[in-house]
Parts: structure tokens; sequence; C-alpha cells
């Protein structure tokens, strides 16, 4: 393939949902058995779309308004979702902590909070290393659900197709209990604030939550005998929740791409919102061409090896036409670096006029090794990379769009600190991920409740008219 980092290069040759198979590509498995793989995307492809145009144009225009400092996004989930956690508990505990943290934030930013969650789909891993070598036996990488399974055998680690298959039939089923969780009562504001009561009740930091906590009761009781209530308000039972995942297993995504009758318009629907890993955002490569012919609201993971160059070049192939709400930069700089790494990007966009949301993963740039051996996470380094984020965003004179979180509504043990302090000691407890660790039901409320403080403190809504 001759270069087509350019968009002016790459317009040469006319997208189609299968155009990206010339060209070079990362981080997707070869399927020993090619035939078979492609009975399983012809049928995928005949399956019906996980979710619908209106739908993403609709999460489009509130990260637009994100972009402006008019929305929040909160976007969190597991690293990757597993087949074997399919079950109601777990894809509810997950969506109920979201709410919770969202309600808290939403008092924080005095925004709407943007629902997204990394889920009903978040199936597919890039690895560093394609193989790992366990007691001198040496197999390939597992890769997420979608391609392999983790057990560490030779059989176990063969890329299969037919896990495409059974994602996708998770997905839907997923999808489905979060699109009844949503609108079928099970999001009313008043229930959601009385489980963070409890939650704040047990914290050791209960006083310091408190005082938010008690924000929102008085503001809850005040629309109340205003007369708002769930009958006549839809908006204090029902929200609106969108899904997402990496646009990493490209057969996958192309086998559920389809045309919007209203528009004409190719969408991705396995998920509303897809982002580009760090490892596969090549301006020259397939995952780019893909990701540029679908409308979807587009995430860009922007990690320390990104350069400004490079950034301009996406934006150029991947939004020319500079539609608000269609990229959005996730930053994962880690908090030692932000700082430093991140002002570049944001004065190289805003000289382009690029209108882009800015949001912040503090979670994949504070990854550590315990003495052990074991990945955790430290609750303060996510804290602080979050505010690191913050003080840039705003001192370059752009608006911090949101925050992206991997989380679980679990009491896993698997990031050190919080309010109940983990230690290194304590990881072996419930360490349950088999990708990166995650925030645990707790720390992530207190991760919400810290950056409402942040929030308030900074006149959020105020700061950015
Ligand atoms: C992820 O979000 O799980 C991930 C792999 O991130 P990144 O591409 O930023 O490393
Ligand atoms: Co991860």
């Amino acid at each position: 393939m001759s270069d087509v980092s350019s968009n002016a290069q790459r317009k040469q040759f006319s997208w189609k949902p299968d155009s990206w198979r010339t060209f070079p590509i990362k981080h997707v498995p070869e399927y020993p058995n090619p035939a078979e793989l492609l009975t399983i995307e012809n049928k995928l492809h005949t399956y019906p779309p996980l979710v619908f145009a209106g739908e993403i144009r609709r999460l489009k225009a509130q990260l637009a308004a994100a972009a402006k400092g008019e929305a929040f996004v909160l976007q969190g989930g597991p690293c990757a979702e597993n087949f074997e956690e399919f079950t109601a508990d777990i894809i509810r505990d997950v969506f109920r902590i979201l709410l919770q943290m969202a309600i808290v934030l939403t008092y924080g930013a005095k925004v709407p909070v943007v629902k997204i969650g990394r889920i009903a789909g978040q199936f597919a891993k890039p690895r560093s290393s394609p193989t790992e070598t366990l007691q001198g036996k040496e197999l390939l990488s597992y890769r997420g659900e979608i391609i392999n399974g983790t057990e560490f055998s030779e059989i176990s680690r063969v890329p299969d197709p037919k896990r495409m298959e059974t994602a996708y039939f998770q997905a839907a089923g997923t999808l489905n209990l979060i699109r009844a969780f949503a609108t079928g009562g099970y999001a009313n504001l008043h229930e959601v604030h009385r489980w963070n009561l409890d939650f704040v009740e047990r914290s050791p930091l209960a006083e310091r939550y408190g005082v938010l906590s008690e924000k929102i009761d008085d503001t809850l009781a005040f629309m109340r005998a205003c007369g708002l209530n769930s009958q006549n308000t839809p908006q204090i039972h029902e929200t609106d929740f969108y899904t997402s995942h990496e646009a990493l297993l490209l057969p996958y995504e192309q086998a559920l791409t389809r045309i919007d009758s209203t528009s004409g318009e190719w969408y991705g629907c396995s998920a509303h919102f897809l982002w580009i890993g760090d490892r596969t955002r090549q301006p020259e490569g397939a995952h780019v061409e893909f990701l540029r012919g679908i409308k979807n609201p587009i995430g860009i993971k922007v990690g320390p090896s990104a350069n400004t160059d490079d950034l301009m070049k996406l934006l150029d192939i991947l939004n020319p036409t500079n539609e608000a709400g269609r990229i959005s930069l996730i930053t994962r700089m880690g908090a030692s670096k932000i700082r430093d790494l991140l002002p570049p990007f944001v004065h190289a966009i805003n000289q382009s006029g690029n209108v882009v949301t800015w949001l912040c993963d503090p979670m994949h740039g504070n990854t550590i090794s315990t003495r052990n051996g074991v990945k955790t996470r430290s609750f303060d380094s996510i804290l602080t990379e979050v505010i690191g984020f913050f003080d840039t965003i705003s001192s370059c004179d752009a608006i911090p769009g949101g925050i992206h979180i991997e989380m679980t509504g679990a009491d896993v043990t698997e990031c050190i600190g919080g309010a109940h302090d983990l230690t290194e000691a304590d990881l072996a407890e419930r360490y349950q991920t088999f990708c990166d660790p995650r925030l645990n039901a707790e720390q992530s409320l207190e991760m919400a409740f810290l950056v409402a403080e942040e929030l308030t403190k900074r006149n959020f809504a105020q700061s950015n008219k």
C-alpha cells in the first residue's frame, strides 16, 4: 500500500466496510481456519444491529456539548469483559455504580453527565507481547474473550472465530438488561441517591463525602417539594446510557457495520462509541481506515508515544469536516507525565481549530508491578492524573470533557489505596481481573466524590461559559 497517511492520499481510495483489509494491521489475530472465519462473519452480517443510528447521533450531540463544557462524560467499565461473568448481578452492579458516580458528578459539574459503559462488547485486547511464557512453556497470549481463552493451554489460546458469535449474543443480552434498567425505573435518581447515602455511611471518610451527599439530598427534597416527581419528570426515573469498546477486532466490527436507512450513511452498530487504542492508531493503519468510514463518535487514545504530527493526520483522516462530537481524545499519559506531555497536544489542537472532546483515562499510564509481579494501580496516582488533566487542559485554554475509568461494581482487590487503604498485601484476596486492575465499587464511588469536589472547586459550569 502506498503512503496513505494523509487524508488527501486516502481520498484516492473509496471507503468500504472492508477497505481496511488492504492496510497494514496490528493486534488482529491470524485465524488458522479462514473458511470458518468467513462463515461466522457472514452470519454476523445478517444479525440485527446491537445499537441504532439515532442513538449514536444523540450521543454525538452530547459529546459535542461536552466539548463546550455543557456536559461531562463518564465512561467506565472493566478493562475486558469475561464470558464467565455474563450474569445479571455483574451487569447490574457495573451499571449501578456508574449511575451512583454520575449523580455525584452531575452535582459537582452542574451539567448533565453523559454515561458511557465500557460494556456490551469490550471483549478484544491488544497485548504488549504476542506470546506468553509460563514455567518454560511459551503459548500465544490471551487476547480477550472474543479471540481466545484465558486458560494456559495450547488449544485454548488458538484464535477461534466462533467466539465472535458468543460475544455478539452476550453483548445483546447485556444491552437488553441495561436498556431495561435505564428506562424501567431502576435508574430513579432518589433510589440512586439512597444507595450513595448507604455508601457514605459505611465509608471511613463519611464526614468528607457527607458534605456533598447532604447537598444532593437537599436538592432532591427541594425538587420533590416543587412537584417534580417520577410521574411528571422522566429525567427522574430514566436515563440515557451508551455502550463503547475498543474497535480492535475488525472482522467483527465490519460484520456489524450497517447503512442507516434514514441518512444513507454507514454506522458501526456493535456499540455507540468506538475507540482506537494507543497501539493501533497509526495514521496509515487498518484501524484508522475502518473508523474513517463510519459515522459513530470515535475515541483516540493519546499516550506518551503519541506525537502532534500523527494526531493532526488522524484528525484530518477521521474528521475532515471538523464535526463536533466526532472525536474524543482520551489522554493516558500517567500521573507524573501529564503536566509535561499534554500541553503540546492541546496547543496543536487549539491552533488547528479542530473541535475535540478531551477525556482523561487516568488508568493506563499508571499501571505498576508489585514486588510479587502483580499488576496494580494506586488510587492516588489515578486521582493525581485526573487533577493534572483538569489543570493542564484548563491552563491551555481548553475544556476538560470527562473521565474514562476501568472499574467494576464488585468488591475486588485490584487497585491499592482508597479510603479503606488497600495494600499490596490485600491484592491476593479478590484479584479477579484477567486484564488490567480495576477500581472496585467503593473506590469508583470515592473517585467520583473526589472528582466532583474538584469540579465544584473549579466552578466547572460557570468557568466554561
Ligand atoms: C484499554 O483501554 O483497555 C487499553 C488497552 O488502553 P490503551 O490502548 O490506552 O493502552
Ligand atoms: Co485496560
